[in-house]
């Protein structure tokens, strides 16, 4: 039975209490058996019970659950580097999505790949995910938009769940956009969404959720509500990515059809948010992506005031977010979002387990739950997210397994 010592600062990082409430041990000593961790407390309360355990040291650093990952694009084919260069000389988001760039670009190139490919490009981001100390990953088809492309992204998901050590979440992302070759027949692409993929995905059993992309330039309000209800009527329950470039009710949507999370939500309405407080929705902000189309960040401020949870994830894609730096992401929301960061931990830990609905068994470190953990080269969550460098995790261990770090 392994047990952990000279842990500094463990932040258990348990739900209960406001989002600021680490719930933190200092001096502390954690011990797992086989997968599951068996003890959590001081140092110097850990009984004789284990003496002849095998006894790691974590050198006086900070010990937090693993990070968790709520919301990214991760199977793609092909980057979309030109664009981040036109953003840079004055072209947004929209207007490079209008004239051939954007998710269709993606798409072309992710329905041509060969999924071993696609497989190998998954692999080498979840390794290197962990080695930051991210322990499970929501990922989004959305890039096929077919029903051969989004089982092809969504098996390759399925592969790596059971060949990768992060934990997957799957989500159907068929409503991303309307594809080219349904351009002025909205209607018979929900359909297909609808009555085909969705029954298929569900046959298969490929994912847990379905999410639906509400914006202008992507999906009205009621196309949502229709392709919502065909999820639930298959188990696929609802995700939305909500309010992120214009204020279209998503918000309000989100709490309407129960939803596990609402994501982005740079534009969402004191209204949508105070529906979410009322539906428990997780708020999940993605502050790479407001980074890179040069957004003001999400103001959490309204949102944790108003008694919502705020989860915090990467949105790791090739356009809004190529970057899966979730520390990055942390240390963003302390700068542009007034998010203290005891709170941007809880948001990237149990918050986002929640957003996922793994909360049961990972994102916080108590008795009962799976070992996930990360050691962090700081004294406490406030410096290691105020120094930012490129990787402080010096281990990550994944039901209490180490799989990155010295001893992995
Ligand atoms: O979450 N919002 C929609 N989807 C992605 C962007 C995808 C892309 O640009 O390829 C997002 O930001
Ligand atoms: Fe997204």
């Amino acid at each position: 039975m392994p047990v952990l010592k000279n842990i500094s600062f463990l932040a258990t990082c348990r739900d209960e209490g406001a989002q600021g409430d680490l719930h933190s041990i200092r001096d502390a000593a954690l011990a797992w058996d086989d997968s599951q961790i068996t003890w959590v407390g001081r140092e110097v309360d850990l009984s004789g019970e284990y003496p002849g355990a095998d006894q790691l040291d974590a050198g006086g650093r900070l010990v937090i659950p693993g990070l968790v990952d709520c919301h990214t694009h991760l199977a793609f084919a092909g980057w979309r580097t030109e664009e981040f260069v036109q953003r840079a000389l004055g072209k947004s988001y929209l207007e490079i999505a209008q004239s051939g760039g954007g998710i269709m670009r993606t798409v072309c190139l992710t329905r041509e790949a060969d999924p071993q490919t696609l497989l190998k490009h998954c692999r080498g981001v979840l390794d290197q995910m962990v080695e930051l100390g991210v322990t499970a990953v929501e990922c989004k088809s959305g890039y096929g938009l077919d029903l051969e492309t989004e089982l092809k992204i969504l098996s390759i998901y399925r592969d790596l769940n059971g060949s990768h050590p992060v934990r997957i979440a799957s989500t159907y992302l068929g409503a991303h956009v309307v594809p080219a070759e349904f351009k002025g027949n909205r209607s018979d692409y929900l359909d297909l969404v609808c009555s085909e993929v969705i029954p298929a995905v569900s046959q298969a059993d490929l994912a847990s959720f379905c999410d639906v992309f509400v914006e202008e330039s992507a999906f009205s309000l009621d196309e949502a509500r229709q392709v919502f209800a065909a999820g639930r009527k298959h188990g696929l329950r609802p995700k939305v990515h909500a309010d992120q470039l214009s204020s279209g009710g998503g918000a309000e949507l989100a709490a309407e059809v129960d939803a596990v999370s609402a994501d982005h939500l740079e534009c969402a309405s004191d209204a949508g948010i105070e529906k979410m407080a009322e539906a428990g929705t997780v708020a999940v902000a993605l502050p790479l992506a407001s980074l890179y189309l040069n957004q003001v960040q999400l103001q959490v401020r309204k949102l944790i005031n108003g008694g919502v949870r705020v989860a915090v994830a990467t949105d790791f894609n090739p356009g809004s977010s190529p970057s899966f730096h979730l520390p990055l992401g942390m240390t963003l929301l302390c700068v542009g979002s007034q998010m203290t960061p005891a709170e941007a931990l809880k948001a990237a830990t149990i918050y986002a387990a929640k957003a996922m609905e793994m909360d049961g068994i990972t994102g916080s470190i108590e008795e009962g739950k799976l070992a996930d953990f990360a050691i962090i080269d700081a004294p406490d969550p406030d410096h290691w997210l105020y120094h930012f460098r490129p990787n402080a995790c010096t281990g990550t261990f994944v039901g209490g397994r180490q799989v990155w770090g010295q001893g992995a």
